[in-house]
């Protein structure tokens, strides 16, 4: 299927990882239009320079009619999730209110794309797939899964195609659960029991790649999928890599039953369909990673 090509695009959530990353790939083809809050006034600066215009607007509490209403695709990648419990409105507000004001102010485009997490599930406590049932926990998930119900509906209303991506587990050197657990293990400390038994992993790359590709197949009713690495990876495994990458002898990781509760954990059956298996293996992943932490940890030496 064609990738966007020629069309007036509208990034919500511009300045983050993916947001930004998408407007990357897509302004060399595309007219692009992020918005964010732009706290980091370096993002927009960067992304002007890729020609992308960027619109500076408070998502949660500001009116879309700043923002011109004459596109072709929109892409939905904010959401509040750190502080989500202890500011339950402003999750609400960003979560569940913000989708529905943009697929109502935006209800004339060609297609939606609307990033959702592997948190809809909730923690199975086992690897799940797109059949099994959402079961989201926390004001996070819950609203998560609110705003996923929310598009849905406004697809079905307004006729507009949408894919709805349920991302897991983004990972570069800059963020992600392999970071987190290569400084934990650096610190000495074994990962936290939340992080469960498996863990999928997929590069940042191929998941923006993935998005772009997945795209097209917007639809009515909404499609949804998960997107992550085609398989997950027990978490002894993802250790015992970091381990050699950092020359570290991790403490053992003995089996604990809740942290096979805590395991939230996917395959990805539709989008190996579309797409083959995710390409970037567990081991280049950790390899990029660990590096600068490596660099990191020889310089304080
Ligand atoms: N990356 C992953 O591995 C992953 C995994 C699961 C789900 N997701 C989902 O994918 C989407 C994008 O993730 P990400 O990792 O790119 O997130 P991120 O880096 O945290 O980016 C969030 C974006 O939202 C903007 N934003 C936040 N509050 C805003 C507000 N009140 N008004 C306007 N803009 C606001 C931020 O910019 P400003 O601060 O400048 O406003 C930023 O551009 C999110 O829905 C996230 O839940 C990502």
């Amino acid at each position: 299927m064609q990738k966007l090509k020629n069309k007036r695009v509208v990034v919500l959530g511009a300045s983050g990882r993916i947001g930004f990353s998408l407007c990357e790939r897509l302004a060399p083809h595309n007219e692009v239009i992020g918005v964010a809050r732009f706290t980091d006034e370096e993002r927009a600066r960067a992304l002007n320079q890729m020609g992308v215009e960027t619109i500076p607007l408070d998502l949660a509490a500001e009116d879309l009619d700043a923002l011109p209403d004459d596109v072709d695709w929109l892409f939905i990648e904010v959401a509040y999730q750190h502080g989500a419990e202890q500011h339950p409105e402003l999750a609400e507000a960003l979560n569940v209110h913000l989708p529905a004001r943009a697929l109502m102010y935006f209800r004339n485009v060609q297609g939606v794309v609307f990033a959702s997490t592997g948190n809809v599930y909730g923690l199975p406590g086992r690897v799940i797939t797109e059949e099994d049932r959402e079961a989201p926990i926390g004001v996070y998930g819950l609203t998560r899964y609110a705003g996923e119900q929310v598009v849905k509906f406004f697809c079905r209303e307004f006729n507009i195609p949408t894919v709805i991506l349920r991302y897991f587990y983004g990972n570069n050197e800059h963020y992600g659960i392999i970071k987190k657990i290569a400084t934990t293990l650096q610190a000495g400390e074994l990962p936290p029991i939340w992080m469960g038994a498996q863990i999928n992993c997929i590069a940042h790359e191929e998941l923006v790649e993935r998005t772009l590709r997945a795209a097209p197949h917007a639809a009515v009713p909404a499609f949804v999928m998960n997107l992550t690495s085609s398989n997950p990876y027990p978490l002894s495994t993802i250790i015992q890599y970091i381990a050699r990458e950092l020359d570290i002898t991790p403490p053992p990781l003995n089996h604990i039953e809740e942290r096979e509760r805590m395991t939230l954990a996917a395959l990805t059956p539709i989008q190996d369909r579309l797409f083959g298996p995710t390409e970037i293996s567990l081991e280049q992943i950790v390899k990029r990673v660990c590096k600068p932490l490596r660099k990191s940890k020889s310089i304080k030496a």
